[in-house]
């Protein structure tokens, strides 16, 4: 398998993450197909392309008539058979190894054995997933940023079976799709969320133990390292919960350096996420 034979890439998951690299896919040309377990989230997948489509459209970065075509090449479905044509599926379900093993499973008996295997995860180790594929070679990190429209880059991670051929693949593919890659090997967090966790955390600890007000610990990481958000702006952004959910996965493996800060426990059990539920460390409307 080389990058020609590409045609048709299968997304599995709707949310967040799968429609984002469904829509960049199909903008790059291939054709998508996108599973989700229920029609209702496949539905709502597109409702978040439609819109993302729209805005690119509204800032003059995409013609209407390639909007449009982008979104016809997208099929959506409940039904796990209609992967079975793809050739290379990235998945995008809810962050956890069972839920992911037992997808990497369907996929292994349902593609062909030619078919690269990617997963979005952020945290998990690659190689547990690809444990239950009859070719672990085959299967890749292809770590997608959010939003997937908008960042610039994708990490490459790889397993401890993953091949030179499939790593290759799995960089040609993200460049065909507009982004840049790095690579980084199996080990808890990979580069980005393995520095960034701690980098967040620490953000919130220096508020909550007095070092500056918020916006003063935000404004200062801006203001003095260039980063265009700060740790408790970009908490709200990717969700509370995710991120305390990425620390304690991080903490298990790495120690007590990644522990996540105890006010952004507190926040998380209080339901405020961030901007999903209109509240984290600032309000939103
Ligand atoms: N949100 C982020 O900022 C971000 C960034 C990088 C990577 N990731 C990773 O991407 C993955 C997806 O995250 P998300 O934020 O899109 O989550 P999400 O909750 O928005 O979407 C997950 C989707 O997967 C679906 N799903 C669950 N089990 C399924 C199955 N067996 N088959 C098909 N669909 C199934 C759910 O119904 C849901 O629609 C996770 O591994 C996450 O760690 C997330």
């Amino acid at each position: 398998m080389n990058l020609d034979d590409i045609d048709t890439v299968g997304v599995v998951g709707a949310g967040t993450m799968g429609a984002g690299i469904a829509q960049v896919a199909a903008v790059a040309g291939y054709d998508v197909v996108v599973r989700d377990v229920e029609q209702r989230f496949v539905d709502s997948g597109f409702g978040s392309i439609e819109g993302s489509l729209d805005r690119f459209v509204a800032r003059g970065d995409l013609d209407r008539s390639a909007a449009d075509d982008a979104r016809d090449r997208i099929e959506g479905t409940t039904d796990l058979a209609a992967l079975s044509g793809a050739d290379l599926v990235v998945e995008a379900v809810t962050e956890e190894l069972s839920v992911k093993q037992s997808v990497f499973g369907d996929l292994a008996e349902s593609c062909s054995p030619e078919t690269v295997l990617a997963t979005n995860t952020s945290t998990l180790s690659i190689t547990s997933i690809a444990s239950v594929v009859d070719r672990p070679e085959r299967v890749v990190g292809l770590h997608f940023m959010n939003p997937v429209p908008v960042m610039a880059g994708v990490e490459v991670v790889v397993g401890e079976h993953t091949s030179e051929a499939t790593v290759d693949i799995a960089h040609a593919f993200a460049e065909r799709l507009d982004k840049e890659t790095w690579e980084a090997d199996d080990k808890p967090g990979f580069v980005v969320n393995r520095v960034l966790m701690p980098w967040i955390n620490e953000g919130i600890r220096a508020y909550d133990e007095g070092v500056a007000e918020k916006g003063d610990v935000d404004r200062g990481l801006r203001l003095g390292t260039n980063v265009p958000m700060g740790p408790l702006e970009l908490a709200d952004h990717v969700g509370l919960d995710v991120v305390l959910d990425a620390s304690e996965t991080l903490q298990a493996e790495l120690g007590d350096r990644y522990r996540p800060a105890y006010l952004l426990k507190r926040k998380v059990e209080a339901g405020d996420l961030g901007k999903k539920t209109g509240a984290g460390f600032y309000e939103y409307e």
